[in-house]
């Protein structure tokens, strides 16, 4: 079982992908885009038991042999090489991590939310009237818009950048294949992000920002790829749990009935989706630092790389028995691993659940007759393994 290699079948849902591997063992090694061999973990236990173990780094710097062997060119190496927080290892992580954790606070948290409560009506309001017949991209119109003002409010880019900021935010997640603009687009995005800090280091705020400009440990390239990372974490993530929440409430009348009655809490259809539709499907990479026994004949040997599926984890019959594949905002046990686990668990969770509660409960209050434009099955899966959403969901309003 231990030498066999699966396909990760793009062309598949990427859930039944992952129940296929979830069946297959504890780890099962698959061939990813681009030819490297890596050990998927898709059951919810070991996904929690494997985030927990130090025996697994996220240098591959330091921790992957393999690294040598990759082409320049694999469309993932510049992720994975980063030397931002999400790549970094023991006490190299502790120290970024500690010096992001001071932006998350709670009084910040409550200041993003009060400034997103204000924005929300006119951005509602800008879509038309309720039954007006027209139709918008829910993903692009609303979630990206949103999770875009968030992190620029987050940041503390002054509100006449905004516009310009998601754009460089969105190149810089999604460069053009042609290799001369992907090049200027990256260095406009990287521009701006090292003229906020040095902004923030003449005129400090309260903000994510001036944070790094003020901590002395900091290296200029450390200030600025903590913010890409920030916004790779927090751009994405909370647009498809946006997205995928809507289509799954409006594929699920009576449970938004429930929701728009107030019989069951927003944050119940958050939680509900990213149990059932995680936007994080599979995060890699992880490398073994040691030997890892997991049992069942399987042992992940130093130096081998480990993609999580976190997406997979909430929907393990082990924990939901048979309504694993069912959406139900009713369910109690909610368990999942969409945020992952462990020392890398998602810094911007609280952020990202609060922002998609408050998105949820203003889009449906304004228009609670939202219809999907387009059967689901008709909507294009995005072309990646690692995000699991869709790449435009066309609602009526
Ligand atoms: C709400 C939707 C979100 C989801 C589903 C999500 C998912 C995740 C997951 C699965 C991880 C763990 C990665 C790993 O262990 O390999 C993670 C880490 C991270 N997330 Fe999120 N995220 C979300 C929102 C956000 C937001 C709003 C931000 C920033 C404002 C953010 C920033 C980050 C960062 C910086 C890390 C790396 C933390 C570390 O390595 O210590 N995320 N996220």
């Amino acid at each position: 079982m231990t030498t066999d290699v699966h396909p990760l079948d793009l062309t598949r849902s990427l859930h039944s992908d992952t129940a296929r591997l979830r069946a297959a063992g504890p780890a099962v090694r698959v061939e990813l885009p681009g030819g490297v061999i890596a050990w998927s973990v898709t059951r919810y236990e070991k996904l929690r038991e494997l985030t927990e173990d130090g025996r697994l780094s996220r240098d591959a710097q330091q921790h992957w042999p393999g690294l040598a062997d990759v082409p320049e060119s694999w469309p993932l190496t510049p992720f994975l090489i980063q030397p931002s927080v999400l790549n970094a290892y023991g006490a190299d992580h502790r120290r970024l991590r500690g010096i992001m954790d001071t932006a998350f606070t709670a009084d910040r948290l409550a200041k993003l939310a009060d400034n997103l409560g204000d924005r929300l009506p006119t951005l509602l309001v800008a879509f038309g009237a309720p039954g007006s017949g027209r139709i918008i991209d829910i993903r692009q119109d609303f979630a990206q818009v949103i999770a875009a003002e968030t992190l620029c409010d987050l940041f503390g880019i002054p509100k006449e950048q905004w516009h310009e900021a998601r754009q460089a935010m969105l190149e810089l997640l999604n460069p053009s294949s042609e290799p001369e603009t992907a090049a200027v687009q990256l260095k406009n995005a990287t521009d701006l992000l090292a003229g906020l800090i040095s902004s923030k280091q003449q005129a400090p705020g309260s903000d994510l920002a001036t944070i790094l400009s003020q901590d002395p440990s900091l290296t200029d390239e450390e200030r600025v790829l903590a913010l890409v990372v920030t916004i790779a974490g927090g751009l994405p993530a909370p647009t498809d749990l946006i997205t995928n929440a809507v289509v799954n409430l409006l594929s699920n009348p009576a449970q938004l009935t429930a929701l728009l009655d107030g019989a069951v809490e927003w944050s119940e259809a958050v939680e509900e989706t990213l149990r059932f539709d995680s936007p994080v499907q599979h995060m890699p990479l992880r490398y073994a630092v040691h030997d890892i026994d997991l049992g069942d004949g399987v042992v992940i040997r130093r130096g081998d790389p480990v993609i999580m599926g976190f997406g997979a984890g909430g929907r393990d019959p082990q924990v939901h028995g048979d309504t694993a594949e069912t959406f139900d905002v009713h369910r109690l046990n909610k368990a999942h691993v969409a945020l992952g686990h462990g020392v890398h668990y998602c810094i911007g969770a609280p952020l990202g659940l609060l922002t998609a509660r408050l998105a949820l409960a203003a889009l449906f209050q304004h228009f609670p007759h939202l219809k999907l434009a387009e059967p689901v099955d008709a909507m294009s899966p995005l072309p990646t393994f690692i995000f699991n959403g869709k790449t435009r969901v066309p609602v009526l309003l």
